[in-house]
């Protein structure tokens, strides 16, 4: 797709910055803005500091309704373009996108916004919640748009599976790199923050130390700085883990005891390696892989009587457990015949080779025929959604003591309720976790 294919295109031409996609669902109807809100050499480091983001930032502004919006698309050659946008959030059933630019550095910078349904009565500044990630500028935009989009949905999932007042989005720029004593663009990125009433916290392309800044001189929209009071969220979703375990246990075998339980571990990060602790304080034999040889090393020369396999085998080992904690993608339908596990739980983030909930669905259906009791992984890898929400709403107080009684309402009961609810209607625990959000989200039928 060649470059000038962009709904960030007609801006540029027209010296506007701001456009708003926005989705009817109920009325099944779009409502289109475009405008210039800001003028080129706005010093965006003062942001906070000489204006908000509620102030007007040009004398020379310009508005654009719904057929004036299209017609600038029309006559730039992009209808068809922009339809395909309108179509997908159509399709997912997204809320809006807006974009925002900022011309001197090129910064474009997307809001998109699944649902605010959760959020609208919260009585905070941000309705919704969903990281912040960065894209080349010479990605492809509707990959990147793509990308946005599903992320922004997957969000509406966790928030809702997490039992937070959040709906779900997610914050894309696609720009170079953004340096972290750059208070100009970090300051265009703080008033876009802000004005997407939402908070985040860094994901791919952005660091803590970004998050630190940002925190720093401009807004307290953004969670997750290395500053932040909560440190790595591994630990707490490894605990999260484990009690999610425990309860499929239970319904596998009687009893959430795990003495003289089998687990495999695939991955020994930032959540393995604290899981197999918990999991070996608990009497379990593990099996254990992991593509950085130094980390199982690690983990044996602590517990001998650890079983280390090639990564590429722990998959096809025999245990009552699999916990999947490194990458995603990994069940598809040539490997479940050869699994040999009587419960997966991990958190791994898509476990399911699969592109749609249907996919998903049929994956998590195909394990259960085979007798493996099986939950989507946003049911329970939660403790990093709920960091970032127990540090938004106690800024600096915020503490592990707070979140972990929420964190046990979540991956325990919320997983007890969900597994054998599940097992009584004769549906599987994922079909059953998705019914639960989505009337959530979208209400009933
Ligand atoms: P990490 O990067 O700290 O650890 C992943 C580990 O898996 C590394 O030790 C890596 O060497 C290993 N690994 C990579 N490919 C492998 C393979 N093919 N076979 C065996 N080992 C392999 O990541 P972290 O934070 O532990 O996350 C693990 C998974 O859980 C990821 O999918 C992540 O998205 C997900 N997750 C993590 C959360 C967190 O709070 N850290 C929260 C929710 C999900």
């Amino acid at each position: 797709m060649p470059a000038s294919v962009s709904l960030f295109l007609p801006l540029e031409r027209e010296g506007l910055t701001t456009l708003l996609l926005y989705y009817h669902r109920r009325q099944d109807r779009f409502f289109l803005r475009a405008a210039r809100e800001w003028d080129e050499d706005r010093d965006w480091s003062a942001y906070t500091r000489d204006f908000s983001y509620e102030d007007p930032l040009t004398d020379r502004p310009r508005y654009m309704g719904p057929e004036e919006t299209r017609e600038l698309f029309r006559r730039y050659g992009l209808e068809d373009y922009l339809q395909q946008v309108l179509e997908l959030l159509r399709r997912g059933r997204h809320q809006a996108v807006e974009c925002l630019w900022e011309p001197r550095r090129n910064l474009r910078f997307f809001n998109f916004m699944h649902s605010s349904t959760l959020g609208l009565a919260n009585g905070q500044h941000a309705i919704r919640s969903g990281g912040i990630r960065r894209h080349e500028p010479e990605e492809p935009e509707l990959e990147v748009i793509v990308d946005g989009l599903n992320l922004a949905r997957a969000m509406s999932y966790k928030n809702a599976a997490a039992q937070i007042p959040y709906g779900g989005s997610k914050l894309v720029v696609q720009s170079r790199y953004v340096e972290v004593d750059d208070l100009s663009a970090l300051g265009f990125l703080a008033y876009a923050i802000d004005r997407s009433r939402s908070f985040t916290g860094p994901d791919m392309g952005f660091t803590p130390q970004h998050a630190d800044v940002l925190r720093r001189h401009f807004t307290r929209n953004i969670t997750g700085g290395s500053a932040g009071p909560l440190g790595p969220t591994g630990g707490p979703t490894a605990y999260g883990l484990l009690l999610a375990i425990k309860e499929a246990a239970e319904v596998a075998f009687g009893t959430p005891s795990l003495a003289g339980r089998t687990v495999a571990i695939q991955g020994l990060g930032a959540v393995g390696y604290p899981l197999a602790e918990h999991l070996l304080a608990e009497g379990a034999a593990l099996i254990v892989a992991d593509v950085d040889r130094r980390k199982v090393a690690s983990l044996q020369s602590a517990h001998p009587a650890v079983k280390a396999v090639a990564p590429e085998e722990i998959i096809y080992q025999e245990a009552d457990i699999f916990a999947p904690c490194a990458v995603g993608g990994i069940i598809g339908p040539e490997v479940i015949p050869r699994l040999r596990f009587k419960v997966i739980l991990g958190a791994a983030n898509n476990q399911l080779r699969a592109t749609s909930k249907e996919e998903e669905i049929a994956l998590a259906r195909a394990l259960a025929e085979r007798g493996i009791l099986f939950q989507i992984d946003w049911m329970h890898n939660l403790a990093g959604v709920l960091a970032g929400w127990e540090e938004y709403r106690n800024q600096e107080k915020a503490s592990l003591e707070n979140l972990k009684p929420h964190l046990e309402r979540v991956c325990r009961d919320a997983v007890r309720e969900n597994l054998r609810a599940a097992l009584a209607e004769g549906i599987t625990p994922t079909e059953r976790a998705y019914r639960l959000v989505e009337e959530k989200i979208y209400g009933r039928g």
